[in-house]
């Protein structure tokens, strides 16, 4: 009989997958039967190859340390009158500089090295001269590295000027939707239990969360399994495992849910209703207790 489970049964003595050198049942049997057990109750878990090892975790803390001090380059640069291809080049120049390649540029076709987001630009807006920064605005800058074979991914926002106090308060919504993403991220739960109380929060200050686009693994790639969403029922999505490495990046919107990506490049996303939409994210690991930030 085929066995399909991802978590097949090794001999108790033989030695763990996981490299400690130690006896699989000294190791990870019981955290292996733990996954079984949801799987055999039809819960989605993950597949082994996701869930990253010590070293794993070290090349990701590696290209967060690049990824962390592009942001904080562009936060120190970022200014009214800058078009969003300055903010490319600096991510770009200060990427490479630190021996990292961006991961947005060429992915899928994608021309630049980051994502700039304005206003009621949902995410994945390309760098252009001709978009200048101007008083008010608010814009999520998301970038992505490459550094060894690791990817880590983040992504801040920035407020230009004199910003309204209801686009501020949305900024500041969508940042707490994270926090709250983080406090709910802990394993031997469910990416549903995170979702629905990052979901919650912007609910609760009148707001949406966008359906169609989610966060993801990363690590090993740039976007890997499992997808995770931020408008989900308790119980619902997969079982969070000690190992796993994921972002969370809800796209908060002051309006309606809805939204539509332009027809020309393909890839700017825009709410329908035109009202601003604003998005943090981080990359965590899931721990025994809880998880850690990776990325921010
Ligand atoms: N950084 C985005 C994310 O968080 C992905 C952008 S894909 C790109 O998932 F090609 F637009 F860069
Ligand atoms: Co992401």
């Amino acid at each position: 009989m085929l066995n399909r489970t991802k978590y097949p049964k090794i001999d108790r003595n033989a030695l763990c997958w996981c490299g400690s050198g130690r006896k699989y049942k000294q190791c990870h049997m019981a955290f292996d039967d733990k996954i079984r057990l949801a799987e055999m109750k039809g819960r989605e878990v993950p597949a082994k190859k996701l869930l990253k090892k010590e070293d794993d975790v070290e090349g990701i803390r590696a290209s967060a340390a690049i990824n962390m001090a592009v942001l904080d380059e562009v936060a120190d640069q970022i200014r009214i009158g800058m078009s969003t291809e300055e903010i490319d080049r600096i991510v770009y120049e200060t990427t490479t500089k630190m021996g990292g390649k961006p991961a947005p540029l060429g992915y899928e076709g994608f021309p630049k090295s980051v994502c700039t987001s304005l206003n009621d630009e949902v995410c994945h807006g390309i760098p252009s001269p001709d978009i200048i920064l101007k008083d008010g605005d608010i814009i999520n800058v998301d970038v992505s590295t490459i550094f060894n074979g690791y990817y880590s991914d983040s992504s801040r926002m920035f407020l230009l000027g004199n910003v309204d106090e209801e686009t501020k308060k949305l900024v500041r919504v969508a940042k707490e939707c994270v926090e709250i993403g983080i406090a709910n991220t802990k394993p031997w739960q469910y990416l549903g239990d995170m979702g629905h109380a990052v979901h919650q929060h912007a609910l609760d200050n009148g707001y949406s969360v966008v359906r169609q686009i989610g966060g993801h693994g990363c690590g090993f790639e740039f976007h890997e399994d499992p997808w995770v969403s931020y408008v989900s029922s308790p119980g619902s999505g997969m079982l969070m495992v000690p190992g796993m490495v994921f972002t969370i990046e809800p796209m908060v919107n002051m309006g309606r849910d809805e939204i539509y990506e332009d027809e020309k490049n393909h890839w700017t996303i825009y709410t329908e209703d035109g009202k601003p939409s604003a998005q943090w994210e981080v990359e965590v690991l899931v721990t025994e207790n809880g998880c850690e930030v990776l990325c921010s």
